[in-house]
């Protein structure tokens, strides 16, 4: 991770997310659904349902979960986590913060996992 990697960037202004709203930004190649409670507490987590990998914008939330549009699977949006059978990977959240008017997010790239043809599946390289 280079220092870069670690600094919060600009996403927009306080204002144009209402408690209650959602909105989706792409930062650093990333999809991300932001989210603020009726309370308005942000929350950022990847647009994608780790149950099909569907987009998970446009669901329900409330009291800090949200529920997926498309079978209902429901995530605790401050973890991740599941909170349904219908997956069990979770979320994968993101740091957001709110000063003087402004919203931050700290995304990092994606990784890109690279594929060799004809080379032993990840974990089972040459022993060590
Ligand atoms: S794609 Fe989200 S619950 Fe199935």
């Amino acid at each position: 991770m280079t220092e870069d990697e670690n600094v919060f960037a600009p996403l927009c202004a306080s204002e144009d997310i209402e408690p209650g709203k959602e909105s989706v930004f792409k930062v650093n190649g990333r999809d991300v659904l932001v989210c603020r409670s009726i309370e308005g507490e942000l929350f950022a987590v990847e647009d994608i349902c780790p149950h099909a990998n569907a987009c998970l914008s446009g669901g329900r939330f409330r009291n800090g979960f949200y529920a997926c549009p498309h079978h209902g699977a429901r995530f605790e949006l401050s973890t991740g986590k599941s909170m349904t059978n219908l997956s069990t990977k979770p979320l994968i959240c993101f740091d957001i913060k709110e000063e003087s008017g402004k919203i931050e997010i700290l995304v990092p790239e994606k990784k890109k996992v690279v594929f060799s043809p004809g080379g032993a599946p990840p974990g089972f390289g040459p022993p060590m």
